[in-house]
């Protein structure tokens, strides 16, 4: 094991894009961000700097941090921000876990153009448990607005509605030739007649699951959340934000220019967004002027794919990598979902849009719970969300109005030190149905069932997977489904839990876990390091 130490400055840029030139926050100047290379085993050290005037903290999505959530990152979850002027290094080490994962910026919108890869390798003498690829490549999607997010975010507080869409999807910060002024803002993947490529593929977009395809070429999936799964093969990869995928594709078919493309799977009602990003694969010796050939990419309602892809997925439960799903559940959740609409006397129509688990519209505090509950700060939190919702209702039927209007707090859940938990998480057409990738922080969960419709705790657990279902740290709730996870609670903490939509998590689609410290001193939370940002 090594000690990898990057420095990160927070730097604003003028970047232009889709002919409009504007200042964006990055890291080190560089959009994306730069890759965090490390192997299984190393300790990581990365200063942050934060040059810009902007408040910033950086989450490393999908590393567990076990028993450090002060290096995991999210703004007033974990840590206060980093003000302008000040530095912060999050020290971590890389236990247990190998394969892609992604660093961004986790406060208000800044993720947007703050983000980057994480690239775990195996430890040294431990091969891939698949054919060892000739190289490979980072594939990390995401989205542009012509103006500035902060603006964007700010429109949509004061209107209370949703704010405007993103301008155009990107590859590798790019959107491709089929947005104006971008033939120069194309990213190209130049290959060898048959060598094969592990691309490890990223959505780091705001707000949009997307379908990913190659023309003329399939693709292996053989991880997922950096965990192996079970290879399979597929033209079209579904990613929801947060989530990262690693395929393999086999450079076998006629040297030429394809292109590969990533475009929204849309399947609430009145969501529309045909926004296609492209980048190209191009054999070596095809000149730059042959026009590259288009995949075809399933229609954006395609929710019959979506539920058969999304079934493919399998942990790989080799002899050296188990799922240790737990059997015996000690502790039940149930969430509900919804949208909702809440008074605003300071929004434009007295009212806005509003997200909550349970009823709850998650509010959040000035100072980090995990502060709060390390140091005994009271009156911060309040440790009493409920384990379900207030009122049972036919969740994906008529919906309940009454249950429009929700209420607000910073409510979380306290579990017991190594208990094991199930959390249903349904949806419901409160407002509307829609798809909500959810993500926890510092723990992994199977995802042992999912389904459409009203979850039924009588028949359903019956169908779980308990033998290789998919081991993740972000899971889709299928619009107007439910969605089972489980999980053993070996990491103590305070952890944030919420949608990946951008749009979602700011309306309040959000909460945390206090998992307890358990009795003897290696079960216990490290304590602070020197440096924590103050409040
Ligand atoms: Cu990728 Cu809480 O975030």
């Amino acid at each position: 094991a090594a000690v990898k130490r990057y420095q990160f400055d927070i730097q604003v840029k003028n970047v232009s894009r889709l002919c409009h030139a504007k200042p964006i926050v990055t890291v080190n100047g560089r959009f994306p961000g730069p890759t965090v290379y490390v192997r299984e085993g190393d300790r990581v050290l990365v200063n942050v700097t934060n040059h810009a005037r902007y408040n910033m903290s950086i989450h490393w999505h999908g590393l567990k941090q076990f028993r450090n959530g002060w290096a995991d990152g999210p703004a007033y979850i974990t840590q206060c921000p980093i003000k302008t002027g000040h530095s912060y290094t999050y020290d971590f080490n890389v236990t247990g876990q190998r394969g892609t994962l992604w660093w961004h910026a986790h406060i208000l919108w800044l993720r947007a153009t703050v983000y980057g890869a994480i690239v775990i390798m195996p430890k040294p003498g431990t091969p891939f448990p698949f054919p060892q690829p000739h190289r490979e490549e980072i594939i990390i999607f995401g989205e542009w607005w012509n103006n500035d997010v902060e603006d964007i975010e700010k429109q949509g507080n004061k209107l209370g509605l949703p704010p405007n869409a993103s301008d155009a999807h990107t590859i590798n910060g790019k959107p491709g030739p089929l947005f104006p002024c971008s033939e120069k803002h194309t990213f190209t993947l130049e290959v060898e007649q048959a060598k094969t490529y592990l691309l490890r593929i990223i959505n780091a977009a705001l707000n949009d699951e997307l379908f990913f395809a190659i023309a003329g070429h399939n693709m292996t999936v053989v991880e997922i959340d950096a965990v192996y799964t079970k290879p399979f093969t597929t033209q079209t990869i579904l990613i929801a934000p947060g989530q990262t995928t690693n395929v393999l594709v086999q450079a076998t078919q006629t040297p030429n220019r394809y292109f590969m493309a990533a475009r929204p799977f849309m399947d609430a009602p009145l969501s529309i967004d045909n926004k296609t990003a492209t980048a190209i694969l191009q054999y070596k010796g095809i000149p730059n002027t042959v026009l590259p050939l288009l995949p075809q990419l399933p229609e954006p309602n395609d929710t019959a794919f979506a539920r058969s892809y999304n079934a493919k997925l399998r942990s790989l439960n080799s002899p050296q990598f188990q799922a240790n799903v737990p059997l015996i559940v000690d502790r039940h959740l149930f969430y509900t979902i919804g949208l909702g609409i809440n008074p605003c006397p300071t929004c434009l129509n007295g009212t806005k849009l509003t997200a909550s688990l349970n009823n709850i519209t998650f509010v959040m505090p000035q100072i980090g719970l995990l502060q709060a509950h390390y140091f005994n700060i009271k009156g911060v939190f309040r440790l009493d969300f409920p384990d379900n919702p207030p009122t049972p209702f036919n969740y994906t039927g008529a919906p309940l109005t009454a249950n429009l209007g929700t209420t607000l707090g910073t409510r979380v859940s306290k579990i017991a030190y190594n208990s094991t938990v199930q959390l249903v998480l349904q949806d419901t057409n409160l407002l509307t149905v829609e798809s909500h990738p959810f993500h926890l922080h510092g723990y992994n969960f199977f995802v042992v069932g999912t389904g459409i419709g009203n979850f039924d705790p009588k028949r359903d657990p019956a169908k779980f997977n308990l033998v290789d279902p998919p081991e993740r740290n972000t899971v889709g709730v299928p619009t107007g489904g439910w969605t089972a996870i489980r999980f053993r609670a070996d990491n103590p903490g305070v952890w944030f839990m919420h949608c990946h939509l951008e749009l979602h998590t700011g309306w309040g689609l959000k909460t945390a876990f206090v998992v307890e410290n358990g009795k003897l001193p290696d079960q216990s939370i490290f304590p602070p390091p020197k440096d924590l940002p103050p409040c």
